[in-house]
C-alpha cells in the first residue's frame, strides 16, 4: 500500500451503555455527558481535526439513539466545522460489534482507520499524530500504551457467592514482570483491510475481545506466516477512560444531557 496514506478515518465508539458508572450519571450514557460545554464524544472529534491527515469520522451511536444522534451531530457541525467528512450509524451490542458496524460505514477507499472510545475524552493530537506517523511508515497495526505504575497479579478463584471463602475475593496465581507489560488505549490505528479480516475471522471463530488490538493478535496467531505484529507507540497517562463513578471527579463540573433533537 502506497505511504503516506491519503484515506484515513478515525471511527469514535459511543455505542456503550456505562453500565459501570451505574446512576452516577443520572442515568444519562456517558457519552453524552457534557464536559465544558460539549458532550464527551465530541470532545474526542474536535481532537482528531486538529490531526493533518485524517480525512473523515465515522460516529457509532446506539441503535435506539443512532437517528436522532445523526441529527445532532449535524447540528454540531453547522456550528463548527471541524473540516472533516463524517457518517453516523448505529453500534451493536458488544464493542466490537460496534467497531464492526463503524467499519461497514467506512467509505470505500479508505485505507487506514483509528478506532477510539468516546470515554476518552483527553486523547491528544500527538497521540494521534504519532500514530499516523508510524502508519505512513510502514505499520500496519498500532497501538498507544503506558507502562505500569502497579505491580499487576494474576488471581483466580473469584466466584459468585465467594466460594473461596474467608472473606476473600480470590488468590494470587503469579506475578507477572510488571517491566514487560503495558496498559494500553485508543485511538487504535489499523490498515483497514487487516482490521476488516481481523473482524471475519473473529466472527467465523467466536473471538471475544476488549480491544481492537487483541483481535489482530489472534488473527496473527493463527497464521503466523503472514508475520503480522502490533507496534506500540508511548500513551499518555491523561489519556484516560471515564469508567467508573470515580472517574467522573476527572470531568469536574458536569452536566447531564440526553440526547433531544430541536
Ligand atoms: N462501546 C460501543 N459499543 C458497545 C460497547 C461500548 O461503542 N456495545 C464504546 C463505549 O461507548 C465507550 C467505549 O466503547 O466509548 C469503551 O467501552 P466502555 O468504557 O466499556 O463503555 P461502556 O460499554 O459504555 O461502559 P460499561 O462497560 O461500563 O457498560
Ligand atoms: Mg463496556
Amino acid at each position: 500500500m502506497d505511504r503516506p496514506l491519503k484515506n484515513i478515518w478515525g471511527i469514535i465508539l459511543a455505542a456503550g451503555s456505562g453500565s459501570r458508572l451505574g446512576q452516577a450519571a443520572g442515568g444519562v450514557r456517558k457519552q453524552y455527558l457534557e464536559y465544558r460545554g460539549a458532550p464527551l464524544f465530541w470532545h474526542s472529534a474536535r481532537t482528531f481535526s486538529r490531526v493533518a491527515g485524517l480525512r473523515g469520522l465515522v460516529f457509532v451511536f446506539p441503535p435506539d439513539d443512532a437517528q436522532a444522534m445523526e441529527k445532532r451531530v449535524d447540528q454540531y457541525f453547522r456550528s463548527e466545522d471541524l473540516g472533516l467528512a463524517r457518517t453516523v450509524c448505529a453500534g451493536g451490542e458488544r464493542r466490537q460489534d460496534s467497531v464492526a458496524c463503524g467499519l461497514r460505514a467506512l467509505p470505500s477507499g479508505c485505507d487506514a482507520v483509528l478506532v477510539h472510545d468516546s470515554a476518552r475524552p483527553f486523547v491528544s493530537a500527538r497521540t494521534i499524530a504519532l500514530l499516523i506517523d508510524a502508519l505512513n511508515q510502514g505499520e500496519r497495526a498500532v497501538i498507544p500504551a503506558i507502562e505500569v505504575a502497579d505491580t499487576i497479579k494474576r488471581v483466580a478463584g473469584r466466584v459468585a457467592g465467594n466460594e473461596i471463602g474467608c472473606g476473600l475475593e480470590s488468590v494470587v496465581v503469579d506475578t507477572p514482570n510488571r517491566s514487560g507489560l503495558r496498559a494500553v488505549q485508543t485511538p487504535q490505528a489499523f490498515e483497514t483491510g487487516l482490521l476488516r479480516e481481523a473482524h471475519a475471522l473473529a466472527g467465523e471463530h467466536g473471538w471475544e475481545v476488549t480491544d481492537d488490538a487483541s483481535m489482530v493478535e489472534q488473527m496473527a496467531a493463527h497464521a503466523p506466516e503472514a508475520q503480522i505484529r502490533v507496534g506500540i507507540i508511548p500513551g499518555e497517562p491523561g489519556n484516560i477512560k471515564i469508567t467508573t463513578p470515580d472517574d467522573l471527579k476527572r470531568l469536574g463540573e458536569t452536566r447531564t444531557t440526553i440526547p433531544c433533537v430541536g
